[in-house]
C-alpha cells in the first residue's frame, strides 16, 4: 500500500501536470489573501449583494474607467441581460460572429431574436467589417462583437454603423477582460467601455476568473445602468414591487471577495500570458504549416487563448500526437454556430462563412496562463516541432 507522503507526491505531480490553465499554481501564489477573504465572508453572514460585492463593483468600475458595473451570474446572464435592458423584441435582428461561444448566439435565440451570423477576419478573429456592412437590415437592432481569444474587434467602425443605422452594441469581453482599445486619435480605453453595454464572464478560467460562475455587466448610462439593476433583480428596484419582467442573477459574495484580489493582478497576469504568447510565437513563428496569431492594430491581446491556424497539417493528428506526451490542447471552436444542430437556419448552408468554416477545422489553442514556466513552453514547443517535421 502506498504510504501518505507517496500519495501526497502522487497528487502533487498530478497536480502540476501541464494544464490548459494552472489555476492551482495561480492559487498558491495569493492563497493567504484568498483563504481570509473566504473565511471573512463565511463569518460576516452577508453572503449575497454583501459589502465584498459594493466594494468589488466599485473596484471594477474605477480599473475599467466606466460609471457603472452590475454584476450577475453568469457570462450568458450578462449578454442575456443586456438585450432585455435594451427592450430587444421577438423578431429584432442581431448580428453577431458565427465564430464564437455559443452564449452569444443562444440568448439572442432564447430571448425570440433573430441571430443574424457573420464571417470573422481570418487573422484576428473578430467580426469582418464588411460582412458587417452587408448584414444590416433595417431590422437590424443590435449587434454583439465578440473580443475573442483576447483582443477586441473594430470597434470604432463597429460604433460609426451603429449610429448611423440606429442599433446597440453589446461587447462580448468575456474574453478580453483588461484589454485596451486604442482610437484612431489615439485615446485608449478599456474593452467592454466602447459599446452600449459590456458583458463579461468571470468564470475560473477567464483571465479575471473567480472560483465558481460569475459576471458583470457595464454602462455608462445612469438610466440603463438602473434598469439593468431591476432585471438582474427579479425586476424590482423596490423589494417586492416588480416593475418589469426580471430574472435572479447575483454574484454571491465569496466571489466577489476572489476577484477584488485578482482584479488588483490582472494587469500583472496580462504580461505574463503576454511574455507566453512571445515566447510561443518567437519559437512557432517561421515555421510554414503555421500561422501564429495576428495581433490587431487597435487592440492590445490579453491572450485568453494562445491559438494557431495550422495549414496543410492534419490538426486532430497533432492534439493526438501532444496528449501522447501528456500536452493538453483545445479547439476553440469544432463547429461554426451555423452548423450547431441548434443553430440550423434555412438562412444558412455550408459554404456560407468560408472563414469560419476553415477556422473551425483548422485552429488549435495552446496551454497559456500566468504559471506557465519557459521549460514546459520549450517541452510544448518542441512537441509541436516534431510532430510537424
Ligand atoms: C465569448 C464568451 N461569451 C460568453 C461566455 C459565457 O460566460 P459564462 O460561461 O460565464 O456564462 C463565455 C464563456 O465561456 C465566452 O467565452
Amino acid at each position: 500500500m502506498l504510504t501518505f507522503a507517496q500519495i501526497y507526491l502522487a497528487m502533487q505531480t498530478a497536480a502540476k501536470k501541464i494544464q490548459m490553465v494552472d489555476l492551482i499554481s495561480q492559487y498558491e501564489k495569493i492563497q493567504t489573501e484568498i483563504d481570509a477573504a473566504i473565511l471573512n465572508v463565511v463569518r460576516s453572514s452577508a453572503y449575497i449583494n454583501g459589502p465584498e460585492v459594493k466594494s468589488f463593483q466599485a473596484e471594477m468600475e474605477k480599473y475599467l474607467g466606466i460609471k457603472h458595473v452590475i454584476p450577475c451570474a453568469n457570462g450568458t446572464d450578462a449578454l442575456q441581460i443586456a438585450m432585455m435592458a435594451m427592450d430587444l423584441k421577438p423578431g429584432d435582428e442581431v448580428i453577431t460572429a458565427d465564430f464564437t461561444y455559443v452564449a452569444t448566439a443562444e440568448v439572442i435565440a432564447l430571448l425570440g431574436l433573430k441571430p443574424v451570423l457573420v464571417d470573422v477576419y481570418p487573422g484576428t478573429f473578430t467580426l469582418n467589417i464588411e460582412a458587417v456592412k452587408k448584414a444590416i437590415t433595417p431590422k437590424t437592432k443590435a449587434i454583439v462583437p465578440v473580443h475573442l481569444f483576447g483582443q477586441c474587434a473594430e470597434m470604432d467602425e463597429l460604433m460609426k454603423l451603429a449610429k448611423e443605422h440606429s442599433f446597440y452594441v453589446f461587447e462580448d469581453v468575456a474574453q478580453a477582460i483588461g484589454a485596451d482599445y486604442t482610437y484612431p486619435d489615439g485615446k485608449k480605453v478599456k474593452a467592454g467601455t466602447i459599446g452600449h453595454i459590456g458583458c463579461t464572464s468571470f468564470f475560473p478560467s477567464k483571465n479575471l476568473g473567480c472560483y465558481g460562475d460569475g459576471g458583470a455587466i457595464f454602462t455608462n448610462d445612469d438610466e440603463v445602468a438602473k434598469k439593468i439593476r431591476m432585471i438582474a433583480n427579479h425586476g424590482q428596484s423596490v423589494q417586492y414591487y416588480h416593475d418589469v419582467v426580471g430574472v435572479n442573477s447575483r454574484l454571491d459574495s465569496i466571489q466577489a471577495a476572489i476577484l477584488r484580489i485578482k482584479l488588483r493582478h490582472l494587469d500583472e497576469y496580462a504580461v505574463a500570458r503576454q511574455k507566453a504568447a512571445a515566447f510561443y510565437d518567437k519559437a512557432l513563428g517561421n515555421h510554414p504549416k503555421i500561422k501564429i496569431p495576428v495581433r490587431s492594430k487597435h487592440s492590445t491581446h490579453v491572450f485568453h487563448q494562445y491559438t494557431l491556424v495550422l495549414e496543410g497539417a492534419d490538426r486532430d493528428k497533432l492534439r493526438e500526437h501532444l496528449a501522447s506526451k501528456d500536452i493538453p490542447a483545445m479547439i476553440y471552436y469544432p463547429v461554426p454556430l451555423h452548423l450547431q444542430k441548434a443553430y440550423r437556419d434555412p438562412r444558412y448552408k455550408e459554404g456560407d462563412f468560408p472563414v469560419t468554416e476553415h477556422l473551425c477545422r483548422s485552429v488549435i489553442s495552446l496551454p497559456i496562463h500566468t504559471e506557465l514556466s519557459e521549460e514546459t513552453q520549450s517541452y510544448i514547443v518542441a512537441a509541436v516541432l516534431e510532430f510537424l517535421k
